[in-house]
């Protein structure tokens, strides 16, 4: 089978996004979201209560962080959206870029999580915090997860999958690696295999090009972008990268 390359919409989020819960259910996200409240909640004072997250997804994630916080989920993928409304049917979705995106409100937080990596290069990612600033109140938040940074990364191959109640279920191969460190991203690809209700078995595969720059360089790039930065490791040795809106007077 041959894999094609990285378009601009990912497999996984077009023609396979309703396999997403079974990929990444929202109970692979209870510690994730546990340590992110811990975060937010010592970020501002007072803490969040309204937060933006761009590129949601299917909402795994937002089915934890509602429990505290109101949630705008926004996602490019409308297929994507569409899984995050069955699964948080009482947030608000709004489809759109992270680059482009304009709702002329703010929010007390602005969450990138797992799709900041989907910024490529220098000036999507100056985009998509500049999306973050214009969303963002003074004296609020912004929470970058990248799932790497250069100076952690390592080529690996992680399994999982879940079985659905109706009898669908998914198992896949998730492979990533970096064939040029001097550039700015590395390759993801996965295998799947894929049970329909019926019990007919389909593989099927995608490629994903994702973002990889050092910590430094997203610590400038929150400056730029009117942030004061600071990065932390959360308990599984990522870099969370947080910076505080501040607004001097002129
Ligand atoms: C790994 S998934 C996010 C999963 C999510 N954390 C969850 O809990 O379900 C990454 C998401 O980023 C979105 N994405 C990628 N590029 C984007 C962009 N330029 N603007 C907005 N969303 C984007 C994809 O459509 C996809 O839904």
């Amino acid at each position: 089978m041959q894999v094609p390359n990285a378009g601009p919409e990912p497999r996984l989020y077009s023609d396979l996004a309703r396999w997403w819960p079974l990929l990444s259910p929202p109970s692979h996200y209870t510690e994730e979201a546990n340590h992110l409240f811990s975060v937010l909640r010592t970020a501002t004072e007072p803490p969040p209560r309204t937060l933006l997250e761009l590129g949601a997804g299917g909402g795994s994630l937002a089915f934890h962080l509602k429990q505290e916080l109101v949630l705008t989920l926004s996602d490019c993928s409308s297929r994507m959206l569409e899984v995050s409304q069955n699964v948080n049917p009482e947030c608000e979705h709004v489809l759109g870029d992270m680059r482009w995106l304009r709702l002329g409100r703010e929010f007390d937080a602005v969450l990138i999580h797992d799709a900041i990596m989907y910024m490529t290069d220098a000036a999507s990612v100056r985009k998509a915090l500049q999306t973050a600033r214009e969303h963002c109140r003074d004296g609020g938040v912004v929470v970058l997860v990248p799932d790497h940074v250069r100076e952690t990364f390592t080529a690996g191959t992680s399994t999982g999958g879940e079985d659905a109640p109706d009898g669908r279920g998914l198992r896949y191969v998730e492979w990533r690696w970096d064939p040029d460190p001097l550039d700015t991203t590395y390759e993801l690809a996965f295998a799947f295999l894929l049970r329909e209700a019926d019990g007919t078995v389909k593989a099927d595969a995608d490629w994903h090009r994702l973002g990889l720059f050092p910590r430094q360089q997203w610590l400038e790039w929150l400056g730029e972008a009117g942030f004061s930065p600071r990065v932390t490791a959360d308990p599984w040795d990522r870099s969370i990268f947080v910076g505080l809106r501040t607004d001097r007077p002129a």
